[in-house]
């Protein structure tokens, strides 16, 4: 009898008797010998089928199978240096195949295709070798974040996605009709999050996030996943320093597990392998110095313009990519402009101009991958920041509720999941971190 084996697993079985169930990825037509490239979900493995070897009618199906069919195979394995797939090294000569079903044409050809076809084709796509090696890292990267908090004594308490009012920024909801009055796609959890710090200490909450932006960069999705840790009696520095553990976790952790996907994207490692503490940590006043001192040394004038920046701006892609490439790891960027940040972040005592808020940017151009800061919680304070950005007071109530009520210092940061695939996967862009991109033109499929 075969056993029904996972072709991940194959190297256990040489010289056994297996099933694998799966679909055809390629063929190859040698005439009495039919190569067949079938992938199961968990690798693909190379099955031969000899025309001396099988039902007459089952040759024929083998020589017929377009890309894409469904198939139940039985063999025997063989360990085989030069076969192909993935983890390949062994494969099966076939002595069974039954056809589930022969598929139509497959409009995904092992040639090139536009992106843009692609994105309409997602729900094949995600079949691809790439799409599949990427997507394993992504669901190992959140594995990674639950485990790594749940571990470092937080507790994961969920946040709600439809919100009466602003988490972040009122220029970017997702307004919806609840029963008749407005409502908003949660553009962070965060503020809730605040509520349950006051309850548990250490909480993070990890879920979908929405931005109505209307970005078209590569490093913006309208939605995409969000993992906000918040921490009571937690400053800065401690915040810096947790999140550099964290994100190194999340990197190594890749590394460990996925050389194999990490080496079918061609993701070259040794930029990974640093991401270790401790990242560097420069103010937003050096970081502006920099540019500015950069831009000055650059003899072309468009890349001087994309470089120099006035204090008090915000960093725009090129600033984070050039200031990223100014390090060998992650940095952090903090103290920045207050007018440029949310209306909850701690101002400097005595230099209220900047806050205690701080940007982790990726190397390699990957830019923002979190955000976070020092939360204000003085009563006072945060009411008048409230007023000066002139949002309605009466929708944060509550929120005004948790620093009446044995107000503590606390901090917190958002990590975004999509930007951390691309950056560990070496991505060009955003779109494929996400099994279905919501992007400025696209909500299909
Ligand atoms: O910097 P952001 O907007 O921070 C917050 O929302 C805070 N409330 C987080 C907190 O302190 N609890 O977003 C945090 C991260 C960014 O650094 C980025 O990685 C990601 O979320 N992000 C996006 N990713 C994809 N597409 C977008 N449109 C994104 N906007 C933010
Ligand atoms: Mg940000």
């Amino acid at each position: 009898m075969a056993t029904l084996i996972k072709i991940s697993e194959i190297a256990q079985y040489e010289g056994q008797e297996v099933t694998v169930r799966g679909w055809l990825y390629h063929r190859t037509d040698k005439g009495r010998l039919q190569f067949l490239q079938v992938r199961d979900g968990t690798g693909i493995v190379q099955c031969v089928a000899f025309k001396k070897e099988l039902p007459a009618e089952q040759f024929e199906i083998a020589r017929k199978l377009t890309q894409e069919s469904s198939v139940v195979i039985s063999g025997t394995v063989r360990a085989d240096k030069r076969a192909p797939g993935v983890p390949g090294k062994f494969e099966i000569g076939i002595s069974q195949l039954e056809l589930l079903q022969m598929a139509e044409e497959y409009p995904i050809q092992p040639k090139e295709h536009g992106v843009e076809f692609l994105m309409d084709h997602r729900h094949l796509w995600v079949r691809s070798l790439r799409q599949w090696a990427i997507l394993r890292i992504r669901a190992t990267i959140i594995r990674t974040i639950r485990n790594w908090l749940d571990e470092h004594g937080y507790l994961l308490v969920d946040t709600p996605i439809l919100t009466p009012a602003a988490g972040e920024n009122t220029t970017t909801l997702f307004e919806i009709d609840y029963f008749g009055t407005p409502a908003y796609l949660a553009q962070t959890g965060q503020l809730y999050n605040e509520a349950n710090m006051g309850a548990f200490g250490k909480v993070y909450c990890f879920g979908p996030t929405f931005r109505a932006e209307k970005s078209k960069t590569r490093r913006h999705l309208m939605e995409f996943w969000m993992v906000e840790p918040e921490m009571a009696f937690y400053d800065l520095e401690m915040l810096m320093d947790e999140e550099e553990q964290f994100v190194s976790a999340i990197v190594q952790t890749v590394l460990a597990q996925h050389r194999q996907e990490l080496e079918i994207l061609e993701r070259d490692i040794t930029r990974l392998e640093n991401v270790k503490p401790p990242f560097a940590r420069i103010t937003y006043d050096e970081a502006v110095e920099r540019l500015n001192a950069l831009a000055a040394e650059t003899d072309d004038p468009e890349r001087k313009a994309e470089l120099a920046i006035t204090w008090g701006d915000d960093f725009g892609a090129p600033h984070e990519t050039a200031l990223a490439e100014m390090f060998d790891k992650p940095v952090f960027v903090y103290h920045y402009p207050t007018a440029a940040k949310a209306f909850y972040m701690q101002p400097v005592e005595g230099r209220p101009e900047v806050c205690r808020s701080v940007d982790l940017l990726a190397p390699e151009g990957y830019g923002e991958i979190t955000g976070g800061s020092e939360r204000i919680y003085d009563p006072d304070l945060l009411r008048q920041r409230i007023d000066e950005i002139g949002i309605n007071p009466e929708n944060y109530a509550w929120y005004l509720d948790l620093r009446r009520y044995g107000s503590v210092p606390h901090a917190g940061f958002g990590l975004g999941v999509e930007r951390t695939v691309a950056w560990v996967c070496g991505l060009p862009h955003i779109r494929e971190t996400i099994p279905y991109a919501r992007m400025l033109n696209r909500l299909y499929p």
